[in-house]
Parts: structure tokens; C-alpha cells; sequence
């Protein structure tokens, strides 16, 4: 029987944490496994070092961003993909991906168990396990943090009397979690929702106010596919950086929200998504003119069960995947440019073209040249009201409804 755990480690207070408690609690060798998914700060090496220095038998790394970019980013872009219209499931769509490589991690260290470090108040302790129940049911799945209820205070004192390397702050406890698509800051003075964020907190963006001065970028999308700015082609990762960077200086992409989590907990969450906003809305803009009304309707629904399924931890579902299937599909006209202003704090179309689009100048034109029958909207009007207007004729014979009063 192998007494070996794979933890998905991230190099800070839980995961460290959960090293040392894993070991003491259990006697399993503890593995830790980091994904580099665009997160910055520290390199992998410096979280190898300081995993083992926290006890792990060995660590596995993996730079994973080209494939978050390529996989993950860029099917919420073609999603539109904003849980509770506001927020790009930064941390949510991360979790499938760092799943598959803890997975890949545990066969090759040969573990039977996996681990997290999350609390057992979040949505992240969920998706994990119920992608680890999609990838690999054989392994069984430990919470360390979560099972012990170890509140923030208790980690950090934990941390300290076992001197593990980390640092720790204990007045500003922030849990923040941040990737190539965005950062998420909750906890500490946060919890005040009546109080405005502090200034501190933000990393992603500049002051939307700082800098009153306006960017242009066009973005190319090819089959809903970001793959070009300004006319230079770019993979989804390098376009998604660059686009934090551009939009992040206009101070684009900040949120500030009261979120429903998927453990009935409503919390207070702030977020720094500059690329993210600014592609999605781009998207947006460019489905506007290539979509057929109907389908892009339909498709508003579709992409919100897609963001509600993502963010509750359902990302291996059959129904997301059903989904994916839809949402490719209507990409296949989504071909064009649309050009965006970037200042103090928005990101804005002003400009769009597209060879595959449904906008037709000449049906819309006011002016000259009007190509649309304008004498036939009369026997439509007429036609397409007629249901409204024999009920209403009814109604008025039963003398029930007078709309006039
Ligand atoms: N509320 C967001 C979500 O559930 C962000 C979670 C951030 N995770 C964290 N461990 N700080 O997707």
C-alpha cells in the first residue's frame, strides 16, 4: 500500500502549512506538486526550494501557462464567461488545470492520495475534489486545513512554532490568488463590505484615476480566437500578458462584488482582471456584429450555465462539455477586429469590422442607396402583432381588461 500524497502546492501559508500536518497526522511522504499558471511573483525553483525545506520528500514543477492560455483562457473568452455578470472565473477555471497535473503528478510519484490546501469554506476545495472524481476516482482526496479547521490565526501560529520558512503578516491576511487571467483578493479589511478597498491590495492595475490618458489597441479574433493586437500575431499567452500590462496602466478590470459561493456563503471579493475585460468585451462587441440575433441569444444563456457550471466545480462535466461543443459552433463566423479605447478604468469599442458579419450598410443606411423594402414591414408588422391583437380583442369583449386606465 503506498503512503504517499501528492499536495498541490503553491508555496504559501496553507500548502506549507499542510506539508508539515500531513506528514505528523499521517506518516505519508508528502510530494509537492506547483503549477505555474502565470501567477509571477516567485520562480517555481524558489517554491521547490521552500517545499522541501517545509518537509517534502520531493517536488514536481510544471510551467503550465501556455497551456492555461491555450485551453482555459481562451474558452472563457469565446464564453463571454462572467459568473454573476462580473466576475471571469479567474481562480475557477484555474482548478481543472491544476487537477490534471496533480493527477499526472501522482502516477508518476506512484501516490494514492492527492491533497489541497484549501479551506472548507471555499469553492476551490470543490473543484478539486470533484475533478479529481472525473480524472481519477481510484485516488482518495486529503483537505488537511479544511479537516483540521485551522483558522488563519492557528496556520500562522502553526507556521511559526514549527519555524517553516514562509512569511506571514498576520495584521493584513489577504488570501489572494492570481494567474495569467486575473487576481483575486478576499479576507482581513475586506470583510467590511461597507468599507472601500484599501489602495494596497492591487497589483494587476494602476489607480483608474492616476492617468487620464487613452490607448487604442485592436484586438483580431479568428473563429472567436484572440490572435493578433495591432496587427501583430501573437499565441493566447503573450497576447493575454500584454494585454494586462496595456489595460492594467488604464487601471481596466477592477471589481469589487458581493459573490454567491457554491457553499451558500456570501462573500466579499475583489478582483484585477484588465485582460480579461478588455478581451471578453471585445468578443462581445465582435459576436454583436457576427451573430445571428436568435443564436446569440440562446447563446447568452448558454454561456451563464457554462460560468455557473465552471464555477461550481464542474468543469469535467458532461454538460460543460456539451456546452464547449455548442459555443465552438458559433464561433465559426467570429472573424474580425474590433478596435478598443482603454482609459481610466474602461475598456470601450469604438470600432469594428469583419468580413463574415451580419451588418449590411445598405439595409441600415438612413441615406442614399437603402436596399431594405420598407413597404413591406408594413404586412409584417401586421402579421406578427395579429396574436396580441385578437387577445386583446378578447379581453375587451369580456369587458376584464381596460389598458387605457
Ligand atoms: N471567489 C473566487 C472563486 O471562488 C476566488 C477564489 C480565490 N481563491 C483563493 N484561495 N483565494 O473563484
Amino acid at each position: 500500500m503506498a503512503k504517499k500524497v501528492a499536495l498541490a502546492y503553491s508555496g504559501g501559508l496553507d500548502t506549507s502549512v499542510a506539508i508539515e500536518w500531513i506528514k505528523e497526522a499521517t506518516g505519508m511522504e508528502v510530494f509537492a506538486v506547483s503549477i505555474d499558471v502565470g501567477q509571477q511573483g516567485e520562480s517555481l525553483e524558489v517554491i521547490r526550494e521552500r517545499a522541501l525545506k517545509c518537509g517534502a520528500s520531493d517536488a514536481y514543477i510544471v510551467d503550465a501557462r501556455e497551456e492555461f492560455a491555450r485551453e482555459y483562457c481562451t474558452l472563457a473568452i469565446k464564453a463571454n464567461a462572467m459568473y454573476e455578470g462580473e466576475y471571469p472565473l479567474v481562480s475557477a477555471i484555474s482548478r481543472p488545470l491544476i487537477t490534471k497535473h496533480l493527477v499526472k503528478a501522482a502516477r508518476q510519484f506512484n501516490c494514492d492520495t492527492l491533497a489541497h490546501g484549501c479551506t472548507g469554506k471555499g469553492n476551490d476545495q470543490v473543484r478539486f475534489e470533484v475533478s479529481i472524481q472525473s480524472l481519477a476516482p481510484e485516488l482518495k482526496c486529503l483537505s488537511p486545513i479544511r479537516d483540521l479547521s485551522m483558522t488563519r490565526d492557528k496556520e500562522i501560529a502553526f507556521a511559526r512554532k514549527k519555524s517553516l520558512p514562509i512569511e506571514v503578516k498576520a495584521e493584513n491576511p489577504f488570501s489572494i490568488d492570481q494567474n495569467l487571467w486575473g487576481r483575486t483578493i478576499e479576507a482581513g479589511v475586506l470583510e467590511d463590505i461597507w468599507k472601500e478597498p484599501i489602495s494596497e491590495i492591487y497589483n494587476y492595475t494602476q489607480d483608474p484615476n492616476f492617468d487620464q490618458s487613452v490607448d487604442e489597441v485592436t484586438i483580431t479574433f479568428e473563429k472567436g480566437l484572440p490572435i493578433a493586437l495591432d496587427g501583430e500575431r501573437l499565441d493566447p499567452l503573450t497576447l493575454i500578458s500584454k494585454l494586462n500590462e496595456l489595460a492594467g496602466k488604464h487601471g481596466v478590470g477592477r471589481v469589487d462584488m458581493i459573490e454567491s459561493r457554491l457553499v451558500g456563503i456570501k462573500s466579499r471579493e475583489i478582483y484585477e482582471v484588465p485582460a480579461a475585460i478588455t478581451l471578453i468585451k471585445a468578443h462581445q462587441e465582435l459576436e454583436r456584429v457576427t451573430l445571428e440575433r436568435e443564436q446569440a441569444r440562446f447563446k447568452r444563456t448558454v454561456e451563464q450555465k457554462w460560468g455557473e457550471l465552471v464555477y461550481d466545480g464542474r468543469w469535467y462535466s458532461p454538460l460543460k462539455e456539451s456546452l464547449d461543443l455548442f459555443i465552438e459552433d458559433t464561433q465559426k463566423y467570429v472573424t474580425g477586429d474590433i478596435r478598443m479605447q482603454l482609459n481610466s478604468g474602461r475598456a470601450v469599442p469604438v470600432g469594428r469590422k469583419s468580413e463574415h458579419g451580419l451588418y449590411d450598410y445598405n439595409l441600415a443606411t438612413y441615406e442614399e442607396g437603402d436596399t431594405f423594402d420598407q413597404l413591406s414591414a408594413r404586412g409584417f408588422i401586421q402579421i406578427y402583432g395579429l396574436q396580441d391583437k385578437q387577445a386583446a380583442a378578447r379581453d375587451i369583449r369580456y369587458g376584464k381588461i381596460n389598458r387605457l386606465d
